[in-house]
C-alpha cells in the first residue's frame, strides 16, 4: 500500500497577520512539490488570508482545534462549521491542547466525530511524556489514545495520526528514527486491531518534534513514518522548503 506523504506545518500561536501573509510568500511553490500533500496550520485569525494567498493550489489548510458543537453558547470556541468555511483539515488532541486546555481522549472522541460530520480530516496526536517513557508506558499511553478517540465507529475518512512524543516538543531533542519507527508501528498495530488490516494499512502516521531539514530524510526513512507534523521549523520558510521536499524525495 503506498499512502501519500504528509508535510503539515504547526504554527501554533505565532505571527501577525502580516507575518503569516510573508510566511505564505516565501513558501512559494511548495504546491508545485509532487507526491506530498502539503497542510498549513495557522492560528484561527489567519485562516482566511492563508485560504486565500493558496486559493486553488494543491495546499490544505488546517485549524489547530474546534469545539464539537456546531454552534452555541461557547464563549471563546470555534465550531467545526465555522471552521468549515476556511479549513479543510484540523489538528485535534495536540500535546499543549491536552497539557494547558485538559482536552482529554473522551473529548477527542467527540472532536473526531464532529470533524467526520463536516467533512475535515483529522490529524489526531497522540505522544507520552516524559515521565510515562521513563516508566516504559509509551506503548500503553498510545494505545489509550488511540483507542479511546477512536472509540467503536468506522475511522473516520482520511484519518491522519501524529506520534509526536511530548519530550521531543520544542526542545531540539528529537526521538531517534528507531524510536519513532516502533512508535509509530505500534500505533498502526493498535489500527489495525480496532479498524482492521486494510483500514489500518491506508492510515498516514506522521511523526513531530522537533523536525528539521537534516533529520528528516531518516524519520521518512521508516516504513510506518509518513510524513512529518512541524512546528519552530515550519516558521521558517526555507526549512519548511526543504523538509517538504525531502519528504516528496522520500517517496
Ligand atoms: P517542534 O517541531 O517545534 O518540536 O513542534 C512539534 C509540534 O508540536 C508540531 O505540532
Amino acid at each position: 500500500m503506498t499512502r501519500t506523504p504528509i508535510a503539515a506545518g504547526n504554527w501554533k500561536m505565532n505571527g501577525t497577520n502580516a507575518e503569516a501573509r510573508a510566511l505564505c510568500r516565501g513558501l512559494a511553490g511548495i504546491d508545485a512539490i509532487d507526491s506530498v500533500d502539503v497542510v498549513l496550520s495557522p492560528s484561527f485569525t489567519q485562516l482566511p488570508l492563508v485560504r486565500d494567498f493558496w486559493r486553488g493550489a494543491n495546499v490544505h489548510i488546517a485549524g489547530q482545534n474546534m469545539h464539537t458543537q456546531p454552534s452555541g453558547a461557547y464563549t471563546g470556541e470555534i465550531s467545526p462549521v465555522q471552521l468549515a468555511e476556511v479549513a479543510d483539515w484540523v489538528i485535534l488532541g495536540h500535546s499543549e491542547r491536552r497539557q494547558f486546555f485538559c482536552e482529554d481522549d473522551q473529548a477527542l472522541a467527540l472532536k473526531l466525530r464532529a470533524a467526520e460530520a463536516h467533512s475535515l480530516t483529522p490529524i489526531l496526536c497522540v505522544g507520552e511524556s516524559e515521565a510515562e517513557r521513563e516508566n516504559q508506558r509509551t506503548s500503553a499511553v498510545l494505545t489509550r489514545q488511540v483507542s479511546v478517540a477512536l472509540g467503536d465507529s468506522p475511522a473516520p475518512s482520511g484519518l491522519v495520526i501524529a506520534y509526536e512524543p511530548v519530550w521531543a516538543i520544542g526542545t531540539g531533542q528529537a526521538a531517534t528514527p528507531d524510536e519513532a519507527q516502533a512508535a509509530c508501528a505500534h500505533i498502526r498495530s493498535v489500527l489495525t486491531e480496532t479498524l482492521g488490516a486494510e483500514t489500518a494499512d491506508t492510515v498516514r502516521i506522521l511523526y513531530g518534534g522537533s523536525v528539521n531539514p537534516s533529520n528528516i530524510a531518516d524519520f521518512m526513512a521508516q516504513p510506518d513514518v509518513d510524513g512529518a507534523l512541524v512546528g519552530g521549523a515550519s516558521l521558517q520558510a526555507d526549512a519548511f522548503l526543504a523538509i517538504t521536499q525531502a519528504i516528496a524525495d522520500s517517496v
